[in-house]
């Protein structure tokens, strides 16, 4: 009989931690709460399949510095960002290589003449395809006094901006997770030329700028460092 009452309790104690782990394994993947319809921006699906061969496209990429007052569209900034650091992959890997997967690449993206996204600063969310309001209003101006005056931050429809996170490489790579997080950047940017000469567009990686300006007026996070700037804009 005590015997009976202690398989009985053993068996609550297993059925008490199978509904812990479940309930834990659903937290684990619970989407992260927004705060609001309006603060997430659903992005059209990036196109997988290319308009020009990859040979062209490396053949043709230049730095451009100046661009028409021709607007860009969703789906063009759509194919920019997934270009950057999208999702291709069940598993999560996404478009550019990152050391142990770790993807410490945030990208954010100052818009001013972008069709249906209201100027502002949106942080972009590769797991959804979708871009997080961060700030509202025209911001490429001081973004672009905060890269040492250059026309081509002013000039662009929008300007995408990458942040570095050292510390979630550093977790496994200790001192060399800033060389990591610096070629991944490269990487990033490198998808970015090519994609916008497929579309016909232009940009430049900008790397002259006043860190803690361009961290005030994208806001980012205190473990966020500015890395990049690229503007992109229609070719005159
Ligand atoms: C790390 C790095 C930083 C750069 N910074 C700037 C910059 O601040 N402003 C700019 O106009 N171009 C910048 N460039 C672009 C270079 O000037 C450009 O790549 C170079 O002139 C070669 O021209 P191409 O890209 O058309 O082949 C940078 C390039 C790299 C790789």
């Amino acid at each position: 009989m005590a015997q009976k009452s202690h398989i009985g309790q053993f068996k609550g104690i297993i059925r008490m931690l199978a509904l812990f782990l479940t309930l834990l394994l659903l937290c684990l993947n619970a989407p992260v709460p927004v705060s609001g319809d309006d603060s997430t921006i659903k992005l059209p699906a990036p196109r997988t399949e290319g308009s020009i061969p990859i040979e062209t496209a490396i053949r043709k990429r230049r730095s451009v510095r100046s661009y028409s007052s021709k607007s860009l569209n969703k789906q063009e900034l759509s194919q920019l960002l997934w270009a950057a650091q999208g999702v291709t992959s069940e598993e999560g890997f996404r478009t550019a290589p990152s050391a142990g997967a770790l993807y410490p690449l945030e990208v954010y993206v100052v818009t001013g003449n972008v069709q249906d996204i209201p100027p502002g600063v949106y942080r972009y969310r590769p797991q959804r395809h979708e871009l997080i309001r961060v700030k509202d209003g025209d911001l490429l101006g001081g973004l672009s006094e905060a890269a040492l005056g250059q026309k081509s931050v002013r000039l662009s429809a929008a300007s995408l901006v990458f942040a570095g996170v050292y510390k979630r490489s550093a977790a496994k790579y200790g001192k060399r997770a800033r060389r990591y997080v610096h070629i991944e950047t490269g990487h990033a940017a490198q998808n970015v030329y090519l994609q916008a000469t497929a579309l016909g567009l232009g940009t430049v990686m900008v790397g002259a700028f006043n860190d803690k300006k361009v961290r005030d007026i994208v806001g980012m996070k205190k473990d966020e460092a500015p890395l990049a700037i690229m503007p992109v804009g229609n070719r005159k």
